[in-house]
């Protein structure tokens, strides 16, 4: 069988990373998020990852030479041969035809779908691990002991982008920016779109009959 890519859409706090962790292991894949890549960089006080701080902590996208020079390279990793999931890339129709243009085809594009009404409550309750990056919430998934991950006993905390003057650009930046890749790949006939309002559970399922369908 050839190398299986599956593109996840949907906006800030949609569910695509929590999808995403439960995705890795029932299809041996892994997980590529733009996101975790920008964060890694700057943790690591590399170049681009200074570059791509003053963006990231305004909730604009960073500029597209920077994300697709760091999307080149994990593609370009060997546990990326047999596939992968695309978690928050591309964000814009340009990424999208950068992806086409090295000739990357994708087979399915899954659109998780929220209004925006609940995305609020979920990113400003969400914390995150600070070593493994586990993804809990406050209200809905909150850790067994505050602030330490049930997962590695590391450090949960807040991202800094999931403050609400924040997550307004992030929202809007996605209206503009990423959600015309729905009507981008549904033209291709290759999205499918799952309702992500559901339970975390109902909502995994339905997105694996989406892979497959
Ligand atoms: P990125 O890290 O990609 O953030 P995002 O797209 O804003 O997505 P999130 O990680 O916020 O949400 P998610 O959908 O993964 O939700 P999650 O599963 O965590 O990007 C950050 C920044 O990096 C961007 O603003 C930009 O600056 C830059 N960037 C990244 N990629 C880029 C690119 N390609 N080009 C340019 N710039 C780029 O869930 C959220 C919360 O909800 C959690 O607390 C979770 O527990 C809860 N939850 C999840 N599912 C459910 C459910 N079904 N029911 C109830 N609660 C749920």
């Amino acid at each position: 069988m050839g190398a299986r890519r599956f593109i996840l859409l949907g906006p800030p706090g949609a569910g695509k990373g929590t999808q995403s962790a439960r995705l890795i292991e029932a299809l041996g894949v892994p997980q590529i998020s733009t996101g975790d890549l920008l964060r890694a960089a700057r943790k690591a006080g590399t170049e681009l990852g200074k570059q791509a701080q003053a963006y990231m902590d305004a909730g604009q996208l960073v500029p597209d030479a920077l994300v697709l020079s760091l999307v080149e390279e994990r593609l370009a990793r060997e546990d990326a041969r047999t596939g992968y999931i695309l978690d928050g890339f591309p964000r814009n129709i340009a990424q999208a035809e950068a992806l086409a243009s090295r000739g990357i085809a994708v087979e399915r594009v899954v659109n998780v779908v929220v209004d925006s009404s609940a995305l609020l409550g979920r990113l400003t309750g969400r914390r995150v691990c600070q070593q493994c990056g586990a993804t809990y919430h406050i209200q809905t998934a909150p850790t067994s002991r505050e602030g330490v991950c049930d997962a590695c006993g590391g450090v949960v905390s807040q991202r800094k982008d999931d403050d609400a003057a924040v997550i307004a650009n992030r929202l809007e930046v996605y209206h503009r920016e990423t959600s015309p890749l729905i009507e981008y790949y549904d033209r291709r006939g290759l999205l499918r779109s799952v309702d992500g309002l559901q339970t975390a559970d109902v909502v995994f399922d339905a997105v694996l009959a989406a892979l497959e369908n």
